[in-house]
């Protein structure tokens, strides 16, 4: 077959649920395209997947247009409310009260997701929200399985949704976790996207949803308003985009850092023959170079619409040059701070979906409310689940988050400003094809796409990309989190002895969901994390 073929022979979605990547076929199938299918896989896991991401929440939509080539991503961000300020989780003393910005109405920065939803259906979509949504609000009145997944995030998050009676009457029976094989119904949050549907935007940031999600929120000693909800926009903003060993990279741009610490890694990376070096070598180069990535991280990065940030500097081949020369292959570079608190994220927290239509559109979209079951929230009446985004702020600098990420200035608290994200959507090309992926799992997101990116330059398929062990460095705390099987016994030994602390994992984390066109052998294929209960699908 030619090497440029012009559309792929089949679709394909993967994703973190069966009954998402079904119904996304589905609207294919009806007529709709990627970016209909994406409202629908959207909608679909804001219903079954309601630990992960939702209306409650926001997210990340990185889009490619066949007929054009134009790549746009659609910026769904929660943002902080208009009242909040820089020591918002602060007390007297200026330190952080625990838990204020993961559990409850505090917690819950202005949701994103349903205005870049009908953004996107309105904007690139065919389809109606009336056939878009339709398989979400069947699923929100008659019901999904409860599944041991479920089960595993609701265990975790047991205290905080015992905390709201209205959570409790949704994602628990009797205030305990519901067996395996319950059919949990959410009739008020289907009545919340039919009225998306009716109203378009207004069905959800003014009208009676709006007013009872700002009452609920007050009453339950949150700082919303109506005007929050009402001034609330969807930001389309160019992608970042770089070259590694032949292939072009286009991620998400902030207020995520998932692109630029991606990009800033690989651009580290290219300063090495990777394949030169014994396994242990090379495994130590990725760990440097993640830890000088998030560094950057750390101290440049937020919103682009509060903060000037050398995004072009940080991922430029010549700065990342400058990075790699300080490494050294004999020693590990300690990092220059305190220890930070241990990450408390269990690792499959946020959700990502991967789609490839037949024309040739893509989407890769990174959606969440943060932490399992977000603030753990319900304002009554309203079926929506609010997000703890709050906390992916720096409530103070060089004090870490629930992801033990840390921050400063750029990250601070401010009103209306949009938090700093790891989410990372990616596009990769390669003169034989064309790549969809990324995954959930907080701050180690970002880790991930590196080793997926990897495995597809070292010539592996999807099913390579997803099941590649893992493991992980952010700077701080200055520690290498491995999944078992991604070191060996000697490779342990070995980087041990190079000065690095190991720290193995009792679970294995992320959940990876991606797509493949092989424009050469014009062949489609995808795959869903082994590690998850997904589904990828080509048809
Ligand atoms: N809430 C996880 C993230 O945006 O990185």
């Amino acid at each position: 077959m030619a090497a440029a073929a012009q559309k792929p022979p089949a679709a394909a979605i993967a994703s973190a649920h069966p009954l998402a990547t079904q119904a996304g076929h589905e609207i294919l199938a009806a007529g709709g395209n990627a970016f209909d299918a994406a409202v629908t896989v959207s909608a679909v896991l804001a219903v079954v997947e309601p630990y992960s991401s939702g209306m409650g929440g926001g997210g990340f939509w990185l889009l490619h247009r066949a007929k054009d080539g134009f790549e746009t991503m659609l910026d769904g961000r929660e943002r902080a409310p208009l009242a909040a300020h820089r020591d918002l989780f602060l007390n007297n003393q200026g330190e952080v009260i625990p838990n204020l910005s993961i559990n409850g109405a505090l917690a819950a920065g202005i949701p994103g997701q349903p205005a870049a939803l009908i953004h996107l259906a309105e904007k690139y979509g065919r389809l109606p929200l009336k056939q878009t949504f339709a398989a979400a609000i069947r699923l929100a009145h008659e019901g999904f399985l409860v599944d041991d997944h479920y089960r595993r995030m609701a265990q975790w998050r047991l205290d905080a949704l015992r905390q709201s009676p209205s959570a409790a009457s949704l994602f628990l029976v009797d205030g305990d976790i519901p067996q395996v094989g319950h059919n949990l119904r959410q009739p008020e949050l289907a009545k919340t996207l039919e009225l998306m549907v009716e109203q378009g935007r207004d069905g959800f940031y003014t009208g009676r949803v709006a007013q009872q999600l700002v009452a609920g929120v007050r009453a339950n000693g949150g700082i919303w308003t109506l005007d929050d909800l009402a001034q609330y926009q969807p930001v389309e903003r160019a992608p970042v985009r770089g070259e590694y060993r032949g292939m072009t990279i286009t991620s998400a741009a902030p207020p995520s850092s998932g692109g630029v610490v991606l990009l800033a890694m690989l651009n580290m990376l290219s300063h090495f023959d990777l394949d030169g070096y014994p396994e242990a070598t090379r495994k130590h180069l990725l760990i440097e170079v993640m830890r000088r990535a998030y560094r950057d991280r750390a101290e440049y990065l937020g919103d682009p619409d509060f903060v000037d940030m050398p995004i072009e500097q940080l991922i430029h081949p010549l700065y990342a040059a400058g990075l790699a020369r300080d490494i050294r292959l004999d020693r590990a570079t300690p990092s220059k701070a305190p220890r930070t608190k241990p990450l408390m994220s269990e690792g499959r927290d946020t959700t990502h979906f991967s789609i490839l239509d037949r024309e040739g559109n893509r989407v890769a979209a990174t959606l969440s409310i943060n932490y399992p079951f977000g603030s753990g929230f319900v304002p009554p009446g309203t079926g929506v689940l609010l997000n703890d985004e709050m906390d992916d702020f720096s409530a103070r600098p060089g004090v870490s988050n629930v992801y033990g990420l840390i921050g400063g200035e750029a990250n601070a608290i401010a009103p209306g400003k949009r938090m700093l994200s790891s989410m990372t959507p990616t596009f990769v090309e390669s003169a034989e094809g064309v790549a969809v992926l990324g995954t959930p799992g907080g701050s180690r997101i970002i880790t991930m796409l590196l080793h997926g990116i990897l495995a597809l330059q070292a010539g592996g398929g999807p099913d390579a990309w997803v099941a590649v062990p893992r493991f992980h460095h952010q700077y701080l705390p200055d520690e290498v989190q491995f999944e078992s099987g991604a070191l060996t016994a000697d490779e342990i030994t070995a980087l041990t002895r190079l000065g690095h602390q190991l720290k193995p994992l009792k679970r294995s984390y992320g959940n990876m969901q991606g797509v493949y066109w092989n424009k050469n052998k014009g062949s489609v294929s995808a795959a869903s994390d082994p590690r998850g209960v997904g589904q990828a699908l080509v048809r």
